[in-house]
């Protein structure tokens, strides 16, 4: 251990410095800095002493530098212009001359230095000479070239990015301002700084709180983002996407708002046109469906009802001609039945025009409409029906009661056209807690032809609009022969979609 004292040494040193005169402490404390160059120069401004600092700073050794004209830690222009001499002028004048400039190191090398140069003098006034103190702020200087060179990028990119971008602080004036946000907005920078944001709001905005809540809810929640109307200097509108974020300080503090404005005019006419073109197609779509519905109407009611008329013509045709009053009478009830059956498919042409419902269901009920049309197929054929149901306290639902309703008097129908040599048909309507199960079941040839192998005629559409009407009511079903030879339908539907809900 050195028994130099240094100012870094602990207490134990005190009494060591103590020894030493008052002149000896400076010394050794000046020559042992080492992150300042502190030397004196004489009135020439001749380098008369030297420290650590200077060295390390410099690169000269004392025994070196020591005589020589600090003229030699200055750039060969500035030299030429007379700079250091200038300055020295200077520091004699004021007694204090502080600069900021490029200085040379032994080795050639430049670095950045503060300056300080304080003119000495006598009790009398006498200059002594200087002293000089120099910091090497290359560091510094580096990194605040790097931090504008940085900043200067980003403003750059700010500019150049097509949306508003501007800052708020925490009480909402405008701190900056990029190129979009001109573009945008209308406002030069100059024009919009410092005043506060609420300028970009619709009146109305305004009187509704919008730019407060804006700000309160972005500190409350870091990031928001909103779509509304705001204002261009010229008072023109425009819809605008907005994205507040609070920016928070190194201490957590609020250090106010960044903000992000687009403009999504054009984005709102696109997404307008998408809606609208989708609602062209979902209209499209539901008017398709509305004509299948007409179609299935028309085949399963007024079709029906022909086929019944056509069945009656064809006996008719075929019957032998009245031989007397009792034959003429019995002719004349058959047509008057037959005229009541035109009758009837005039009404159901009214029906289906007034609202392709049948009248009957309105009129009875599910079960009561089914019993009708059984009836009403008994009188016309010699089919032997037999309904079976537990369903006489289920309300069913418009939906429900016409599709199964559809459903049983295609059934019945299609036995009557295709079932040969069939004389009972079963008809089940039996719901349990969750599901409505309906079965058709023939005892007649069963299926002859497979289903769409049948030539010259358009492709049938009665089973098709059985399966329809099932898979729109969410349920299931299978057509088919039936194991006792006959022909069936069995569907099962889900009871709710059916039903009228609580009434049952
Ligand atoms: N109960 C049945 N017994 C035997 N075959 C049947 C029975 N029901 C339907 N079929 C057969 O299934 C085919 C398809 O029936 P579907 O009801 O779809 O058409 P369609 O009755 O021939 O014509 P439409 O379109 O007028 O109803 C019928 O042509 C017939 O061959
Ligand atoms: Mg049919």
């Amino acid at each position: 251990m050195t028994s130099q004292p240094t100012p870094s040494k602990g207490q134990g040193d005190v009494p060591l410095l103590s020894l030493v005169t008052p002149e000896e402490r400076y010394r050794v404390m000046i020559e042992s800095i080492k992150d300042y160059a502190i030397f004196l120069l004489d009135v020439k401004g001749r380098i008369a002493t030297w420290n650590a600092g200077a060295e390390r700073i410099k690169g000269y050794r004392a025994e070196e530098i020591i005589g020589r004209h600090f003229s030699v830690f200055y750039p060969e222009d500035v030299v030429a212009r007379g700079y250091p001499a200038e300055e020295l002028r200077r520091a004699a004048e004021l007694g204090r001359w502080e600069d900021e400039g490029w200085r040379v190191r032994k080795d050639g090398s430049r670095f950045w230095a503060n300056v300080v140069i304080t003119a000495l003098r006598d009790k009398a006034g006498e200059l002594l000479g200087f002293a000089k103190i120099t910091r090497d702020l290359t560091e510094r200087r580096r990194n605040e070239e790097q931090l504008r060179q940085s900043e200067e990028r980003m403003r750059r990119l700010m500019d150049a990015v097509e949306d508003a971008i501007f800052m708020l602080n925490p009480q909402g004036q405008v701190t900056s301002w990029n190129g979009g946000a001109t573009r945008l907005l209308g406002f030069h920078a100059t024009e919009i700084i410092g005043r506060h944001f609420s300028r970009f709001y619709p009146i109305e905005g305004i009187s509704a709180g919008e730019p407060e809540r804006e700000l309160a809810d972005a500190a409350a929640y870091g990031r928001i983002e909103r779509e509304g109307w705001r204002l261009r200097k010229d008072g023109s509108r425009f819809c605008a996407n907005v994205v507040v974020t609070a920016v928070y300080g190194m201490s957590g503090d609020l250090m106010g708002y960044a903000k992000v404005v687009r403009d999504i005019t054009e984005r709102n006419q696109l997404r307008q046109l998408q809606y609208a073109s989708e609602l062209a197609a979902r209209i499209e779509a539901t008017r398709e469906d509305e004509k299948k519905r007409i179609a299935r109407e028309l085949h399963d009611d007024l079709g029906q009802q022909l086929t019944a008329l056509k069945m009656d013509l064809t006996a008719l045709a075929s019957s032998d001609a009245p031989r007397d009053e009792d034959e003429c009478n019995a002719l004349r009830l058959r047509a008057e039945a037959m005229r009541e059956a035109v009758d009837h498919a005039i009404a159901s042409v009214r029906r289906l025009a007034a609202g392709l419902r049948p009248a009957v269901l309105d009129d009875l009920g599910l079960l009561p409409a089914l019993e009708w049309l059984v009836d009403d197929f008994r009188q016309r054929t010699r089919l032997n029906i037999e309904i079976v149901s537990n369903a006489e306290d289920v309300v069913f639902n418009d939906a429900g009661s016409t599709a199964i309703f559809r459903i049983v008097q295609e059934a019945l129908t299609n036995v009557v056209r295709h079932a040969h040599r069939a004389t009972m048909v079963q008809i089940e309507l039996i719901c349990t807690a969750t599901m409505c199960d309906v079965a058709i079941s023939d005892n007649g040839s069963g299926i002859e032809t497979t289903l769409d192998a049948q030539e010259g005629r358009p492709s049938p559409s009665g089973l098709a609009g059985i399966r329809d009407r099932v898979r729109r009511l969410g349920g299931t079903v299978v057509i088919g022969s039936v194991a006792g030879g006959g022909f069936g339908i069995r569907l099962s539907v889900p009871r709710e979609t059916v039903e009228v809900p609580g009434l049952s």
